[in-house]
């Protein structure tokens, strides 16, 4: 296989950088400004693919979706229920966060839209999100499977449910709040275990009352008043910790690094990779902690500090750090002794299957992994890794990213064969982690 991105040893990282914005609070905040009165400014969104996609999909729903300059945009929302039917399909490209929450918002209007993506979106079930809005009056017709490419008509007359989720995931919570927005009554979603609460910030910060009760046991329950009035305002979006990620393991798996990411978004429901770091003794301080949108935001700062301990991640830690387990396989490879990760089956339907991937690009490089089906057992090297191959990046931007900050600290080099998909979710991550003292070169083989 031919390398697209090949990313050699690295020199030790230094430096104070801000990754891009938040991904998931960046949708939300274009698909809420879109259903508000009046003009939501923000500041420092993502200008990932997936991103863009969901911009484009506001623009075609009848909203204005202007960018005023770096990461500086602005949307003129159409108030709630106004959303216009678009004249084309709506192409949600590589984001699975972009078509399940857009279904959800347009469930609740009177329109019909037509939802596709690229390959690997086209491959990942939408049942999950079909069913309650369904039960909410929307109609569906999806391929075999509940896949993409499907077209959905809203319900003339929303129903408010009650709904718990069959599984823990921020994407249905979401897509079931955001069609509540035009149902009248009390939408109420029960999550066994909490997930990202950014919506329920967000649509806070636009005036919406949502009330947030703890369950035993770590679950929630949300419920969300239908039919509010939803205003335009300022939103400053923190960097991605999902993001942040690839930078701080480079930093804490090339010796002598130590790197300061800026203005990071530190959502206790977000940063579960922080916590396991820290318990493979890793080095981490958070600074300047404070508040950003209704988002605790800090400045994170991570040092080498001799090799990482190998740990387990407990099952009820997967929410909070779903996105980061192929970063955590990089530092596994590299720590001593071994990491097992519990209870992580949602990642087979991630951008890719991420479990299968990371087995066999670790394997590939070298490293000892054990797959079953809900679990992902790392034997790390102690030391570098031996590295020495191309990975198959599979549509997925954070494999591709996993295995080049891999290739930093491993003996041999490690390539990528498609470095496209790092475009979706971290626009110049090759020239910020180069910046870093990272040699990541196009081409060639490893
Ligand atoms: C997201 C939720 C998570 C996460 C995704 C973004 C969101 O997905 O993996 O990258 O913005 O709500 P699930 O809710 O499907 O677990």
């Amino acid at each position: 296989m031919k390398a697209d991105l090949v990313s050699g040893v690295a020199a030790p990282l230094s430096g104070d950088i801000r990754v891009p914005g938040d991904k998931s609070i960046s949708h939300r905040a274009l698909m809420l400004g879109a259903v508000a009165v009046g003009e939501t400014r923000v500041r420092g969104l993502l200008e990932g693919e997936d991103v863009l996609c969901t911009a484009a999909a506001m623009r075609a729903l009848g909203a204005s979706v202007v960018r005023d300059g770096d990461g500086d945009w602005s949307v003129r929302g159409r108030g709630l229920g106004a959303l216009v039917e678009p004249d084309r399909v709506l192409d949600m490209g590589n984001s699975g966060t972009a078509a399940r929450l857009l279904m959800g918002l347009v469930a609740s209007h009177p329109i019909t839209c037509v939802f596709a993506g690229d390959a690997s979106l086209s491959a990942r079930p939408m049942a999950r999100v079909i069913t309650p809005l369904e039960a909410m009056g929307a109609r569906v017709m999806a391929r075999a499977g509940g896949r993409l490419p499907l077209a959905l008509r809203g319900a003339d007359e929303p129903l408010a449910m009650e709904y718990e989720t069959p599984v823990p995931s921020a994407q249905v919570k979401s897509a079931v709040l955001l069609a509540g927005l035009n149902a009248p009554g009390t939408t109420t979603v029960i999550e066994r275990q909490a997930t990202r609460d950014h919506s329920e910030l967000m649509l806070r910060h636009f005036g919406a009352r949502v009330a947030v009760e703890a369950l035993a046991g770590g679950g929630r329950r949300i419920e969300l008043t239908g039919q509010p009035e939803l205003t335009g305002g300022e939103i400053d979006v923190p960097g991605d910790i999902s993001s942040a990620a690839f930078p701080l393991v480079a930093a804490l798996t090339v010796p002598g690094s130590a790197v300061t990411l800026r203005h990071v978004g530190v959502n206790p429901l977000r940063a579960g990779l922080l916590d396991t770091l820290r318990e493979m003794g890793a080095d981490i301080t958070l600074q300047n902690a404070r508040q950003a949108a209704g988002e605790p935001v800090a400045d994170l700062r991570a040092a080498h500090a001799g090799p990482l301990r190998g740990v387990q991640v407990p099952p009820e830690r997967a929410p909070s750090m779903i996105d980061e387990y192929p970063i955590l396989c990089a530092a596994a490879a590299c720590a001593t002794g071994t990491t097992v990760m519990h209870g992580v089956g949602e990642l087979r339907v991630k951008e890719s299957d991420r479990l299968g991937a990371m087995a066999r690009g670790l394997a590939a490089c070298g490293v000892a992994v054990e797959e079953a089906e809900d679990t992902l057992t790392v034997h790390g090297r102690g030391g570098p890794p031996p590295g020495g191959a191309v990975i198959a990046s599979q549509l997925d931007h954070r494999i591709a990213m996993s295995f080049l900050v891999l290739g930093m600290a491993a003996t041999e080099p490690v390539g990528v064969d498609d470095g496209g998909p790092i475009a979706t979710s971290f626009p110049g991550f090759v020239a910020l982690m180069n910046g870093l003292g990272a040699h990541i070169a196009k081409g060639g083989t490893p």
